[in-house]
């Protein structure tokens, strides 16, 4: 099985640029609303036949080179015992938002199996695309999950934040890592190290449901990282996330690791020791992949909200991006951030047409 993107993310040479989009799957998509009148979000995710329908008509509609399975960075809450509801218009509402050590400690951590609806959609998705396309390359299939410090951001706040008030409190509450510390010898009795111990065990059995039923790749969300400074990056979500890292590359797979608002913390979020780094539109590309030495392969970075522009526009920022990789082996062409609702199809569309025909 050859597949560009699965090289690209191991920094392997390709026959060209492979391409995905982030939020491929989502509002902006006339097939994807005709699903969602007759389902909610939620019931789109625990049903893995409408899961996998989802995730593979996005990615044939779109002719990408990689399909990242339809859930939500929030399902892990359920099995823990963290009850959530998206409220229109609204995103992510947490029940009761986790403030106190008891309420860590009432988390569950031994009901993952739950989860093994988003495993049974990759399954489907994993046979659809089994064999070959008609270029001969075979589509990357991308599982994921949320970084322990963007999941834990959720879990305290109770929803989206501007200031991350609460997280912050918390996280600043308990003892910084410095990386040769392991979880066993933390301050037990911090809300926060009790939350970063359950996401981890909880998240690397997930992961390994996904990877065990076909990912190719798995994909560590942590889109509100940016909210650190370099500093608190260091001393709170370094070993945490490297961890996770480690704990899902030694399931085999390649790890993609993504946030936003992250150039200045670029070269911290290298130390990981992820595959790929996924990069925000703030930073040309060359310029923050020559400020990790290359020694990382990157994804990114069109701002989605150029798909609004007009098609001369978009067609000269899709070319200064790649230009920017300038054929590197190691670069994945994405947006910077998820496709936003109301961007036109076709504009999407144009931009796969022109990364094909470089
Ligand atoms: O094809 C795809 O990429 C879609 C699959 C997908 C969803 N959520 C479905 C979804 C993925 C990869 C996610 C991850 C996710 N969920 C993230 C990380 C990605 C990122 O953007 O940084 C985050 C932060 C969440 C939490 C979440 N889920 C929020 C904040 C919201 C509301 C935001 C909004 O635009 O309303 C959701 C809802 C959600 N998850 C939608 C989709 C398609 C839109 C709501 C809907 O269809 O009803």
């Amino acid at each position: 099985m050859s597949s560009r993107f699965v090289r690209a993310c191991l920094r392997q040479s390709v026959d060209r640029t492979p391409v995905w989009f982030l939020r491929q799957a989502g509002r902006y998509m006339p097939e994807y609303m005709a699903v969602r009148k007759h389902h909610s979000l939620l019931e789109i995710c625990r049903t893995p036949d409408i899961a996998a329908e989802v995730t593979i008509t996005a990615a044939e509609r779109l002719g990408v080179d990689a399909a990242i399975i339809f859930a939500d960075l929030l399902l892990p809450f359920t099995p823990m015992g963290l009850d959530f509801e998206f409220v229109a218009n609204e995103g992510p509402c947490v029940h009761s938002p986790i403030r106190t050590v008891e309420q860590a400690r009432a988390l569950r951590t031994d009901r993952t199996d739950e989860l093994r609806y988003v495993s049974q959609a990759i399954e489907k998705v994993a046979a659809h695309f089994a064999g070959p396309r008609s270029d001969g390359d075979t589509l990357g299939i991308i599982g994921f999950c949320g970084a322990r410090f963007t999941l834990a951001s959720y879990m305290i706040e109770g929803g989206s934040s501007r200031n991350y008030i609460e997280t912050k409190k918390l996280m600043y509450a308990s003892a910084p890592q410095d990386g040769e510390r392991t979880t066993e010898n933390r301050e037990l009795d911090s809300a926060w190290s009790i939350l970063m111990d359950k996401l981890l065990t909880v998240l690397t059995e997930y992961a390994a449901q996904q990877v065990e039923a076909g990912a190719d790749v798995i994909q560590v969300f942590d889109s509100w990282v940016g909210a650190l400074s370099p500093s608190d990056y260091r001393d709170y979500a370094l070993a945490p996330t490297t961890k996770l890292i480690r704990n899902i590359q030694a399931l085999g797979v390649p790890v993609i690791y993504f946030g936003v608002e992250t150039a200045s913390l670029l070269p911290i979020m290298r130390e990981t020791g992820c595959d790929v780094l996924g990069l925000d539109w703030r930073t040309p590309l060359d310029q923050a992949w020559a400020g990790l030495n290359y020694r990382v392969a990157v994804q990114g970075n069109l701002d989605p909200i150029t798909l609004f522009a007009p098609p001369d526009v978009l067609e000269a920022r899709v070319k200064e991006v790649l230009a920017a990789a300038a054929g590197r082996p190691g670069h994945i062409f994405n947006l910077g951030h998820g496709i936003v609702p109301n961007t036109p199809v076709d504009a999407v569309l144009q931009v796969v047409r022109q990364i094909k025909a470089t």
